[in-house]
This record gives structure tokens, C-alpha cells and sequence, in this order.
């Protein structure tokens, strides 16, 4: 409702100061303006002693703060990286993290609850209302505003001076490139870490259950094995990185049944072997259904067609899964002819 909607013959508040401004009666007009509360002082305000206790508790928490930082770069300077400690209940931490996170915390936590119990207890805390104003400034500021600016441009000698503003300009175009260096410490480029897997030629595949490598005839018709190279073990410390680009999945199908010319040429006797990580956004597959030979990732349903090159046929996978060549090594095992042949898991990692 605008101002122009209000009937001027209903009871509005006058000013602001009115002692009944919170108690105008608006029994007849439901909808009329209640105006600003009453103004009650705080203790602060009628009390000094009050006052100052206010005034030591913000200086207090502000040099808090202040003291917080003085730990936080001691803390930086002196605590090795590769320290843990126990702190109850969160267990084992970076005892730098820890520091780090604690004291930066404290020093901003202390400099908001400094300036917040300032602002309740000692500022002003008279309400005031202000009417709303054009938004656009009236002409005449503007051509004061312009004036100014072209007076500045002049006093400055900037259009007289190019050595100046040469070099001004370089050194505000270069100055950004000083963030640019600081993320050199993100680590180094990951190179071809992520376009290539650990499998190699000769690799025996193992099962990941029992640990045993696996012969075709462990590979049953209807079943879905998990496996993973050989020589990967669990307490490797780079373990969890290997494993998330060479899990690998192996199902039989009747040879007769499958539609691909080169899925056919890569398995074995029938048994294809997959890259398990979805290419959608990564995640572990884990269902297949036997009689239509698709296998489904949990996290968004995109569905694969393991007799068909896996294929996508439904969901938001932007790609097939890759298959790995396998064959038959000598003493009857099946082993890895090679590396996958492209970059396994999320697309992204094809077009970086
Ligand atoms: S990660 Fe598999 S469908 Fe999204």
C-alpha cells in the first residue's frame, strides 16, 4: 500500500519522538502505521559504571583477537607439518591444521563478538526512519561529480605525463600476476597420472575378494567378479589413488551374444573386462543384471550395455566405459594386454 492509499482521516502517528507512538490506539484502522516503539534506555545509558564494564569487555574480546593472531603466526612459524596430536573427540589432527584453524578462529570469532557488543551496548541506539528518495542523483550533482573527475584528470597531469601513466598501467596490469604465482603451491600438474592406470602388459588380474588371481573359469556365466591388478596392495600409500583408476569389473557373456566387433576381439572366451568407475561422475558400478548384460551405477542410474561395447543406454553418463584387453598367460591365468586405451572414469579427464 503506498503513502497515497492511506485516508487522511485516520489517526496516524505524528512524529517520531511521541511518547505514544508504540500505544496508538488502532482499533478502528487495523492496517493504520504503529510507528517506532517506545525508546527504553539500556543500563549502559543511565549507568557509567555500566558503561565501562561494556567498554573493558569489547577491549577485552579485540585483544583477544589480537593475541589469537600473534598465536596464529607463531603457530605457522614453529609447529612441524608432519605433527599429529589426539584432541578429544575428533582424534588424530594435524596438530598445525589444528593451531591454525583454533587461533585464526578465535581472532575473528573475538573481533565480531567485539564489535557486536559494542554495537548493542554503547552505540546509539535510537531508531530513526528515513523516507525513501529518488534513486538518481539530481543533474547538478552529476555535472559536479563529472567536474570534479575531469578537474582530478588535470591537477593529476596524467594526459600530460604518458611516462607515468605507462607505467602506472604496467604495474597495475602485472600486480595480479603475483596471485597468479601463489598457486603454484596447489602442488604440481598431474601430468599423465590421470590418463594413465597401473594395468600394463603381463599384469595377472586378481580378484578382489579373495585376493587370488583369477583363471576364465572362475568367471562365471550371470556373475559379476571385481577385480584389480596384481602387486596393488591395501597398506601402499598411494593405494586408494591406484585402485580409484584401475578397478575393474569382468563378466562372461556367450561370445555370440556380444554386439561388438572390437569387444569381442578384446575378451576372452567371452570374458570382457570393464573399468568399474562410472563415467559420469565417478562412481564404483555395482549392479548387473544378467539376462540384458547392463550394468547400472547407483549414484544417477546411468546403464551400460556390457554386450555392446558399454555403451551408454540411459542416464546422464556422457560416454562407455573403457575396456581392458585381456587374455590368457601361460600358466592358464588371465592377465592384462596392456593399459586401458583411454582415460578411465568422468569425460573430463578426455578433454583436459
Ligand atoms: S556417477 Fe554414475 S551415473 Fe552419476
Amino acid at each position: 500500500m503506498s503513502s497515497q492509499d492511506i485516508p487522511e482521516d485516520k489517526h496516524l502517528p505524528s512524529e517520531q519522538g511521541d511518547a505514544h507512538h508504540g500505544a496508538v490506539a488502532v482499533a478502528d484502522d487495523p492496517f493504520a502505521d504503529p510507528g517506532l516503539p517506545v525508546h527504553k534506555p539500556r543500563i549502559q545509558d543511565i549507568d557509567e559504571r555500566a558503561a565501562k564494564r561494556s567498554e573493558r569487555t569489547v577491549a577485552m574480546l579485540f585483544t583477544l583477537s589480537m593475541l589469537a593472531t600473534v598465536g596464529f603466526i607463531a603457530s605457522y612459524v614453529s609447529i612441524p607439518v608432519d605433527k599429529i596430536i589426539y584432541v578429544f573427540p575428533i582424534g588424530k589432527v594435524s596438530a598445525l591444521n589444528f593451531a591454525l584453524g583454533l587461533t585464526l578462529g578465535v581472532a575473528l570469532f573475538c573481533i565480531g563478538a567485539g564489535a557486536v557488543h559494542w554495537a548493542r551496548t554503547l552505540m546509539s541506539d535510537v531508531e530513526v526512519a528515513d523516507d525513501r528518495h529518488e534513486i538518481a542523483a539530481p543533474a547538478d550533482v552529476k555535472a559536479k561529480v563529472m567536474q570534479d573527475f575531469a578537474d582530478g584528470a588535470n591537477e593529476s597531469g596524467i594526459a600530460r605525463r604518458p611516462l607515468i601513466r605507462n607505467t602506472m598501467l604496467g604495474a597495475l596490469a602485472l600486480v595480479p600476476l603475483s596471485g597468479v604465482m601463489l598457486l603454484r603451491d596447489l602442488g604440481p600438474l598431474p601430468e599423465k597420472k590421470l590418463r594413465k592406470t597401473v594395468w600394463s602388459k603381463g599384469k595377472l588380474i586378481i580378484n578382489q575378494n579373495t585376493m587370488e588371481p583369477l583363471r576364465p573359469e572362475d568367471v562365471l556365466v550371470g556373475s559379476l567378479t571385481f577385480a584389480m591388478p596384481e602387486g596393488l596392495e591395501e597398506d601402499q600409500h598411494d593405494f586408494q589413488v591406484q585402485i580409484a583408476k584401475a578397478a575393474l569389473m569382468l563378466v562372461r557373456i556367450k561370445p555370440e551374444d556380444i554386439k561388438d566387433k572390437q569387444e569381442l576381439e578384446w575378451s576372452h572366451e567371452g570374458i570382457v573386462a570393464y573399468s568399474k568407475i562410472c563415467t559420469h561422475v565417478g562412481c564404483p558400478i555395482s549392479l548387473y543384471e544378467q539376462q540384458t548384460h547392463h550394468v547400472l551405477c547407483p549414484c544417477h542410474q546411468s546403464t551400460f550395455d556390457l554386450s555392446d561395447g558399454a555403451r551408454v543406454i540411459f542416464g546422464p553418463a556422457g560416454h562407455a566405459l573403457p575396456q581392458l584387453r585381456i587374455g590368457v598367460n601361460d600358466e592358464g591365468f588371465l592377465e592384462a594386454l596392456g593399459d586401458f586405451e583411454e582415460p578411465v572414469g568422468p569425460a573430463f579427464w578426455e578433454r583436459g
